[in-house]
């Protein structure tokens, strides 16, 4: 029999699950985990790893191309540009194809069935803004999975699987699913009846974890690479400011690898010669050289955990520079984050308008996704919505529970 199942492709972490009589069951997708990182790694051979095992060969400094946040670039022209990754021309359309497919074959192997059905999530909007980039990351996601061997594609937005999942509500009450992930931010209001959930509205904006890296990284450590320092110009007098897109490239997950060429090194070199603070730009140029955007990208991450967790943090840059650091607290951190937190106050009043209810109407607020572990992401919510009860949900499993759910139903309507 062929087999349908459900896909969570997250911008930081992908699973898969299938309904087993009806409740998920989530597949071992990588040795000993249900989730595995959205990354890959190309060796110069051109092999593919992926989840942990590229996360591993970034770490270990193997010769290779490394991607993350694969995701981001749906609905964009980069995602068609054929460029050398590895040792192979390829698209980051076919990066996305070979992940997919693996996950296609690593669950194969271990049901012993062919899938050929899945119910995918989406985010409610891809791109905040723009409804033609929307339309085409779908078309985009939808030629990835046909291209990875899957012919029946059904979509269902990520926050109405969480909902399709949620637990701990009573029967008739409105919640609201809060899932704030890598790359976006959705909501759904829904009323849960009968195991079903009546979705009220959705709505999403383009904010996730990777622009709260972002943000943090242009404040604490690009500063430090000479963002924001000046070059003498070449054949006047005075100064120009470097330039800010190396820097916002160099901070935004999915554009890192594209600044390894000869090109931006030679452009580093140059503003190192010209700069009013050359010591800062040799460290971009170790960065651009060394291929340290991802370790670089990483440590910033792992300090926004810290100080969310313990209060305080620091950002490693020791591999760029020997006892290079920059430290991040509570109040630096906020400072950096505000207009993150401000932006999700706002969607929260427009979800609850486009759903016809008041704030006081909201029994509870389930949280899922990464990013909602950040103290910002309940703050935001309690400002607007003050008096409901908070259900912390399976943070990083709650969406591929509900795909798998949903995917059960259409393997059933499908035999029926
Ligand atoms: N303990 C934590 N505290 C704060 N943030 C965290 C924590 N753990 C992970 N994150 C952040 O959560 C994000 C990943 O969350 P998640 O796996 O839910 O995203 P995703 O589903 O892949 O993305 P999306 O749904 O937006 O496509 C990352 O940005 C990561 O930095
Ligand atoms: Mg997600």
């Amino acid at each position: 029999m062929e087999l349908t199942v459900g896909i969570d492709f997250g911008t930081s972490n992908s699973a898969v699950g299938l309904a087993v009589n009806g409740q998920p069951w989530l597949v071992d997708i990588e040795e000993g985990s249900k989730t595995l990182p959205t990354a890959v790694f190309f060796d110069a051979r051109g092999n593919l790893r992926l989840g942990s095992a590229a996360n591993r060969a970034l770490i270990s400094g193997d010769e290779g191309r490394y991607m993350r946040a694969l995701k981001s670039v749906l609905g964009t022209p980069l995602l068609r540009e054929a460029r050398m990754i590895g040792p192979k021309r390829q698209s980051l359309l076919d990066v996305i194809t070979q992940f997919l497919s693996e996950l296609r074959l690593r669950t194969e192997a271990q049901v012993r069935q062919s899938v050929t059905g899945v119910v995918s999530g989406r985010p409610v909007r891809f791109h905040s803004q723009n409804d033609k980039a929307n339309a085409q990351a779908l078309i985009d996601l939808t030629e990835a999975y046909t291209r990875a061997g899957f012919k029946h594609i059904d979509f269902l937005p990520e926050p109405e699987a969480a909902a399709l999942a949620a637990q701990d509500l009573a029967a008739g009450e409105i919640g609201l699913v809060v899932d704030i992930g890598g790359g976006t931010s959705d909501f759904t209001v829904f009323r849960k009846s009968d195991g079903k959930a009546d979705v009220l509205a959705s709505y999403g904006v383009r904010l996730g974890g990777t622009h709260l890296d972002r943000a943090l990284s242009l404040d604490h450590v690009m500063p430090l690479f000479g963002a924001g320092t000046q070059v003498r110009r070449a054949l006047a007098d005075g100064l120009l400011p470097v330039p800010a897109t190396l820097f916002n490239d160099l901070a935004t997950w999915q554009k890192i690898p594209f600044l390894y060429t000869k090109d931006t090194e030679r452009l580093v070199k140059d503003l190192q010669r010209h700069a009013v603070e050359p010591d800062k730009l040799a460290r971009l140029f170790e960065v651009i050289e060394a291929e340290l955007g991802h370790d670089v990208a990483f440590a910033v991450e792992a300090g926004k955990i810290a100080v969310n967790t313990d209060g305080q943090g620091v950002i490693e840059l020791g591999l760029v520079e020997k006892g290079l650091s920059a430290s991040l607290d509570e109040v630096s951190m906020s400072a950096s984050l505000a207009r993150f937190k401000t932006e999700l106050s706002e969607a929260t009043t427009e979800t609850l308008k486009l759903a016809g209810v008041k704030a006081d109407a909201i029994g509870a607020v389930v949280y899922v996704g990464g990013t909602s572990l950040m103290s910002i992401v309940p703050d935001a919510i309690k400002d607007v919505i003050p008096n409901a009860r908070s259900i912390k949900s399976e943070a990083f499993t709650a969406v591929v529970d509900g795909l798998a759910i949903a995917a059960g139903q259409k393997q059933l309507a499908q035999s029926a």
